[in-house]
């Protein structure tokens, strides 16, 4: 099909997202967050989660066709998140999306949380003349950090480097609540970081040393891993030894020399990953992808290495259902089969 009219439902986590695109065009995107609930637990309670994409499901839903204009009687494709995520926060959508299928007859697809993050890159006429050859992808979301071939968005996309222990959303958020910065940490550091000198502190660089790099031809074990929980453990040691000193804690200048530290070992991996794999177009995507350290360096090596790069507007990187029903239009395009409505959720999903 040319241009399917597609609805994507997100549920994964905290954010209730409905979005709605024709073929690579944004039609509309919906969300409804839960987050304002989770605040006070310093993280996302799964059984809130659930309970909450309950109530907003139908009003966002009624929300995003009336936006766009859009009966469900117009629609070609249903597109759902199945995994990664919270179980029971994923089955709301699930079931959702599978009432919807069956009572409008309309094929469903079951979609990846983590492919939908990058693939709504390709929204917008970002690529007017279809998807370039030798694409990759960095992801970098509240659970995961990874390096990305993408030899075809619908259906391969291969895993070239990971974290080995906390993603890079998940580091944002335990430094924030060692600097009480609160909950979620990510917008609060980088809003923070600002004020600060990212020079202050020389924080270390993750899986950076030769025996986990090892060269080109004779690649190391971690050549294009990541690890970010020593660099939290060096973030608490810091802020420990300012406390026992009796000074005033330089938040600004921790948060700013953190976030240096990320960045810097995420974009120069990344374009590592990327001069060796013939890869010369970039998407970015996840809920860091917001982060504007990360955007401005990984534009300015990107551009230094010869590598097209797609960054989507701010609120297409946190979660939400364009991306789904993006990545849903990809897999219609392709020919790809519906999944039908027998299918699981799967919280694990590679
Ligand atoms: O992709 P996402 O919305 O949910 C997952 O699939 O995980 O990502 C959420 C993560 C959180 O860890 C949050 O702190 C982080 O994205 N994040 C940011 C920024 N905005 C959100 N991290 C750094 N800078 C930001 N501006
Ligand atoms: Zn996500």
């Amino acid at each position: 099909r040319d241009n399917p009219l597609v609805l994507g439902i997100e549920s994964s986590c905290d954010e209730t997202g409905v979005g709605l695109v024709r073929g690579t065009q944004l039609l509309t995107n919906t969300v409804s967050s839960s987050m304002d609930e989770h605040v006070r637990f310093g993280g996302v309670i799964p059984e809130i989660a659930s309970r909450a994409h309950l109530d907003a499901f139908v009003p966002t839903l009624r929300q995003a066709l009336a936006e766009a204009d859009v009966s469900l009687a117009d629609l070609d494709a249903i597109a759902v998140t199945s995994g990664p995520g919270l179980s029971g926060a994923l089955m709301v959508g699930v079931s959702a999306a599978k009432a919807l299928a069956l009572a409008t007859g309309k094929p469903l697809f079951a979609v990846n949380h983590l492919v939908a993050h990058v693939g709504v890159g390709v929204l917008d006429s970002a690529f007017p003349d279809g998807l370039p050859p030798n694409l990759g992808a960095l992801l970098v979301s509240g659970g995961h950090t990874e390096i990305l071939r993408v030899n075809n968005l619908a259906f391969d996309v291969e895993l070239l480097g990971s974290t080995i222990d906390d993603a890079a959303g998940e580091a944002y958020d335990k430094v924030a609540r060692i600097l009480g910065l609160g909950y979620p940490g990510g917008p609060a550091i980088d809003r923070v970081a600002t004020d600060g000198n990212a020079k202050a502190i020389r924080f270390p660089r993750g899986l950076t040393q030769p025996k986990y790099l090892g060269t080109a031809e004779q690649p190391g074990p971690h050549r294009y891993d990541f690890s970010f929980s020593g660099l939290k453990t060096a973030v608490a040691r810091c802020v420990e030894h300012y406390e026992a000193d009796g000074v005033d804690l330089p938040v600004a200048d921790i948060a700013a020399s953190f976030q240096e530290a990320v960045v810097d070992v995420i974009t120069s991996k990344t374009v590592l990953a990327c001069r060796e794999h013939g890869i010369t177009s970039l998407l970015l995507g996840g809920g860091v992808a917001a982060n504007s350290r990360l955007r401005a360096l990984t534009a300015q090596r990107c551009a230094a290495a010869g590598i097209t790069l797609t960054v989507p507007p701010l609120s297409l990187c946190t979660d939400n259902g364009a991306m789904v029903a993006a990545l849903g239009a990809q897999i219609v395009m392709n020919g790809g089969e519906p999944t039908g409505l027998r299918f699981a959720t799967d919280s694990s999903l590679p």
